[in-house]
This record gives structure tokens, C-alpha cells and sequence, in this order.
């Protein structure tokens, strides 16, 4: 029997194959945007209503909670479940967690009154950055954006490239061997050339579901506020399957396939062994950990409640911070690429550190201070490459 769909309507599943992304609308239960928005200025050590304290343009934090991904936005859980297929086929630990790893676009007085065109675009990506990356890669099936703010026409929202599919999916078919990342200088070379941009707009609630290939990056905020979200995935446990006997492939089959303009390719075998490693931009995000901390007991300290009381694995103990780094493969070795250091101004450079930042509470002062590393790769001067 063909599979079946429950939770996907017949125009969704088209809305996918054709764009490779899909919203659904006040998806995210309002409990966990009211909770855990509360602390994001202190988190950011900025002033809501001084915007001469926002000295960044484009922010990335860490993550101090996390919940079952079916718990926080049960509607679009499902929805990603009939895209690859089952939940049978959903990694049951990496990345099963959603969370409040908040990526702010806050924009600047420049952007208030310059335009920015997307062919103009910087920093076109897929997020891939923990895996080797082949055609049937499915290390990253869907790329999850989960909107905390409403994100108005010129607020900042995710800028997506619907026809850059097809040349990723071409070099990757082209290229057997695979990829470590970075990429940067091969499988998005063409993007600005595409034609068919989409920038979301959005509500608070909203989740937008995107396939793992498609290129996208963000847009400049015009507006200069807080655009707030989040950018969790969905991993599958085998790679896609693309040359079924049956021809009933998943949606996120399809779009690989439509993407190459091909019914299957049972020719394409990887040439070099699968592997997983340290999400390389996950580095410059943890090293905020300590003093995100510390400004949030401050900020309890202010309200008259116990320091310790602030919702963070990073004050429940150690067990608490390794189910957290296993769910998002924290605990894996370095990959080949290194990884990302974040230096004030937005840019970041290659490093590979001496030690992995494991922030126990005990020691997180400790660990935090004294990564040592030597740098892998010149220095970058990039605007948010790797988010949205
Ligand atoms: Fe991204």
C-alpha cells in the first residue's frame, strides 16, 4: 500500500515538493515562547529599550532548555514525521529536543533605511555542519524554523533560494566522496544566480519546515527590533533511500529527486566512509554559556529569588548537561573542518581547540577560560553565515 498521510493535506505535501519548505501556523505551544523569552535580555546582556546597547548586529546563543520536539510543537511534529516517513526512521536521541538556542537578528540603523536585494545575499548555507555530507546524506532531513516573534515584511526573516536544490543535489551526485564542511566555496557558489527567493513572515508560533537541502540565509532586518528564533532539525537513522523498488519514496526522497530530475539513482554509492562529528558551529555558540549564566542568576538575584533557581541544564548537574550534549552531539570528536571561533564584530574563524568545552557547573568558570587552540584557517569576516 502507497503510504498514507494523516497530518499532511494533499496541498501540503504539494507546497513541500514544489518549494521545499512548508509553514505551519501557531505551531509551538505559547507556554514555552512565554517562558522562555522572559530571561532573553539578560541572556543577551542588552537593554530592550536602549538600542545603543545592541552592539550586535546578529546573535547565535546556546541553549539552557529543551523539551520533546512532539511536546513543543505537536502539530508540526507531525507533519515532519509523514515528510520522512515515520517516526521509526527519526534518530530517537540526536536532536529529539527542541529548544530555547535563540538565533536574534536585531538589524541596525544602517539597515533601516538601505535595501539589501537577494541576489546581494551573504552567507548562503544548509545546515550540515556535524556530518559528511553526501547526496543520501540524511544526517539533516529538515531544517526546523521555529518563530518566537512575529517576523513582519522587512523584519529579518529567513531568506530561501526554492530553485538552489538542484545544483547542491547535482554536486553532491557529482561528488561521491563526499564533503566536510565548510562548504562555503562549493555547494553555494550559485545561489545568488537563482531566481525564486522566499523571505518568511510570520507570527509568533509559527514553524516552518524546510528541506535539509534547501540553501538558505538570512535577510537583513530593516525594522532594528528583536526577531527571535529558533533553528532545530530532524536526523533520520539510515540515509534516503533513493532508488526503491516500489517507487514510493518519502517526501524528502522526492525532493532530491525532482531536484536531479530523476525517478531514482541506483548508481549513486558513497566512495568514502559516513561520518559524524562536533557541530562546527555549535563551539563559538557554547562559549557564551558562562556568562549567559551568570547574568541570568543576576537577573534572579534582582527579583529577590535564589541564584540557582534559573532554568538551565547548567545548574541541574552533570547528568543534566550530558543528556543535553549527546541529544546534540556535543560529545562527538572534532570533525575534519575544525571548529568555529566567534570574535566580536561577527567574525568568526577556524580553530581546533585543545579541549572540548564541557561546562560543568563546578568547573564552568575553569573550562571556559582556558580553551586552548590553534587556528586551522585565516580569519573570516563573515555576516551570520551560518544561521538564519
Ligand atoms: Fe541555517
Amino acid at each position: 500500500m502507497p503510504r498514507q498521510y494523516q497530518h499532511l493535506s494533499a496541498h501540503e505535501r504539494a507546497h513541500f515538493l514544489e518549494h521545499g519548505w512548508l509553514k505551519v501556523s501557531n505551531a509551538i505551544d505559547p507556554k514555552y515562547i512565554e517562558e522562555w523569552m522572559a530571561d532573553l535580555w539578560p541572556r543577551l546582556g542588552y537593554d530592550p529599550e536602549d538600542k545603543s546597547t545592541w552592539k550586535e548586529t546578529y546573535i547565535k546563543l546556546p541553549r539552557h532548555r529543551e523539551v520533546p520536539a512532539h511536546q513543543f510543537c505537536p502539530e508540526a511534529w507531525n507533519k515532519m514525521v509523514e515528510i520522512v516517513g515515520g517516526e521509526e526512521n527519526i534518530d530517537p536521541v540526536r536532536e529529539r529536543y527542541y529548544g530555547d538556542q535563540f538565533i536574534i537578528n536585531l538589524g541596525n540603523e544602517y539597515w533601516n533605511t538601505h535595501d539589501e536585494h537577494p541576489t546581494e545575499a551573504k552567507g548562503w548555507h544548509t545546515d550540515n555542519d556535524w556530518y559528511r555530507q553526501f547526496l543520501d546524506s540524511s544526517g539533516n532531513a529538515l531544517t526546523i524554523i521555529c518563530c518566537f516573534t512575529d517576523i513582519p515584511a522587512r523584519g529579518g526573516g529567513t531568506l530561501v533560494a526554492e530553485d538552489g536544490i538542484s545544483e547542491i543535489c547535482q554536486y553532491l551526485y557529482d561528488h561521491p566522496e563526499g564533503l566536510d564542511s565548510p562548504f562555503e566555496d562549493t555547494l553555494y557558489t550559485h545561489v545568488p544566480s537563482c531566481k525564486k527567493f522566499t523571505t518568511i513572515e510570520a507570527q509568533a508560533g509559527d514553524v516552518f519546515i524546510t528541506h535539509g537541502l534547501l540553501p538558505h540565509t538570512v535577510s537583513q532586518n530593516h525594522l532594528h527590533y528583536a526577531r527571535v528564533i529558533s533553528n532545530p532539525h530532524v536526523n533520520l537513522v539510515e540515509p534516503f533511500n533513493l532508488s526503491r523498488h516500489d517507487g514510493d519514496y518519502t517526501l524528502c526522497e522526492q525532493v532530491i529527486l525532482k531536484a536531479l530530475n530523476r525517478d531514482s539513482v541506483p548508481e549513486f554509492k558513497p566512495a568514502r566512509s559516513r561520518l559524524a562529528h562536533y557541530p562546527r558551529t555549535a563551539f563559538f555558540k557554547r562559549a557564551r554559556v558562562a556568562e549567559e549564566l551568570q547574568r541570568m542568576r543576576d537577573a534572579a538575584v534582582v527579583k529577590g529569588l535564589d541564584p540557582n533557581s534559573v532554568d538551565s541544564f547548567y545548574v541541574k548537574g552533570e547528568a543534566a548537561i550530558l543528556e543535553h550534549e549527546k541529544r546534540n552531539g556535543y560529545d562527538k570528536e572534532y570533525g575534519p573542518g575544525g571548529v568555529l571561533e566567534w570574535k566580536t564584530g561577527e567574525k568568526y574563524r577556524n580553530i581546533v581547540p585543545v579541549s572540548r568545552q564541557v561546562a560543568f557547573p563546578s568547573r564552568i568558570w575553569l573550562d571556559m577560560q582556558s580553551i586552548h587552540f590553534s587556528e586551522v584557517g585565516r580569519s573570516c569576516t563573515v555576516l551570520c553565515t551560518f544561521g538564519v
